[in-house]
């Protein structure tokens, strides 16, 4: 019997199931996204189910993508792993086994270090922008572009800490890269302006809005008092992009000791023109050179060069 036998109609907190000889019970519901919630899953090794209900053939085209990319094709220790599906066609529910993280999203951390500002902080977030740049350099190099990288999307396991990139709902073939979809206050202005192309630099631009908030604990676009681009107001886009800009230059100009090293980064990555935005592996070296003093390297983040292997089939 496989995950397939196993998820009885709707009763998603009383079903177990068998994987490669284990019976599993499924527990509490740990996490709810825009799309899916995610169960815990009782026992050892350590997994959780996520259940989507599918509501249209696209969103399940979009799903089986996710499914293959984090089973097939993405195989490294900053990205979350899925080791089975099943399609619930008279539900049309589909339930995905993942790895289990054991931490708190990204997000979650950002509020309490808001609350609650200390030097651990300090440190941790040069490690995690590292690690997060770690794992985005090596998906962009098999040919994938996550599209919806923000706070939300990224756990954060401690003691080691440790980063996973999760959701890969909306990611696409970076040769295919096109639509709007992906999260208000991280979407590249390209996503609503076809003056550039669309391409993995989608998510440079959501990584330099990510490290704002990481560092400010807030979006660049509440701390600037700009409104976040949108499709139906694309004639607005160069005027925002010019105000977010006018904002990173005065911080910039302002050398606040905790956040002047990471500004200049941040405003590389948020360049209008995709082309010129710097990669994740040069965003990774400029954090390991200029984190030196707060942050030392830690062992267990790989050189994002050392993880370029071929897709793995
Ligand atoms: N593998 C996992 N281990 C532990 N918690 C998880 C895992 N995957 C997701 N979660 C939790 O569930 C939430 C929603 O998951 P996500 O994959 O982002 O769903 P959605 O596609 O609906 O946005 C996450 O923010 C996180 O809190
Ligand atoms: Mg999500």
């Amino acid at each position: 019997m496989r995950l397939a036998s196993l998820i009885p109609e709707d009763d998603s907190d009383h079903i177990s199931f068998r994987h490669y000889g284990h019976t599993y019970c499924v527990g509490e519901c740990i996490g709810k996204g825009g799309f899916g919630s995610v169960f815990s899953v009782l026992g050892k090794p350590q997994l959780v189910i996520k259940k989507i209900p599918i509501k249209t053939k696209r969103q399940l085209t979009l799903i089986q993508q996710e499914i293959e990319l984090t089973r097939m094709h993405l195989d490294h220790p900053f990205i979350i792993r899925s080791f089975e599906e099943y399609y619930d066609t008279d539900n049309q529910t589909m339930y995905i086994l993942y790895e289990r993280i054991q931490g708190i999203t990204l997000n979650t951390h950002i509020e309490q270090w808001a609350s609650e500002p200390s030097d651990t902080a300090r440190a941790s977030r040069w490690h995690i922008a590292r690690q997060v740049c770690c794992g985005m350099h090596y998906l962009h190099t098999q040919g994938f572009t996550h599209r919806d990288i923000k706070p939300h999307n990224i756990m954060i396991q401690e003691h080691p800490l440790h980063v996973k990139l999760i959701d890969f709902g909306l990611s696409q073939r970076s040769d295919a890269n096109t639509g709007s979809s992906g999260s208000k206050t991280y979407n590249a202005p390209e996503k609503f302006d076809a003056k550039y192309p669309q391409t993995h630099a989608v998510d440079l631009w959501s990584l330099g809005c990510l490290l704002f908030h990481l560092f400010f604990c807030t979006t660049i676009f509440a701390h600037s008092k700009t409104k976040a681009f949108d499709k139906k107001n694309a004639p607005a886009i160069p005027n925002i992009y010019h105000r977010l800009h006018q904002h990173l230059n005065a911080l910039i100009a302002e050398s606040e000791p905790n956040t002047s090293q990471i500004l200049p980064l941040i405003r590389a990555l948020l360049h209008r023109d995709p082309e010129q935005r710097p990669s994740g592996h040069e965003a990774y070296e400029y954090l390991t050179v200029h984190a030196q003093d707060i942050a030392p390297v830690d062992h267990d983040c790989l050189h994002p060069s050392q993880s370029d292997g071929d897709t793995k089939h």
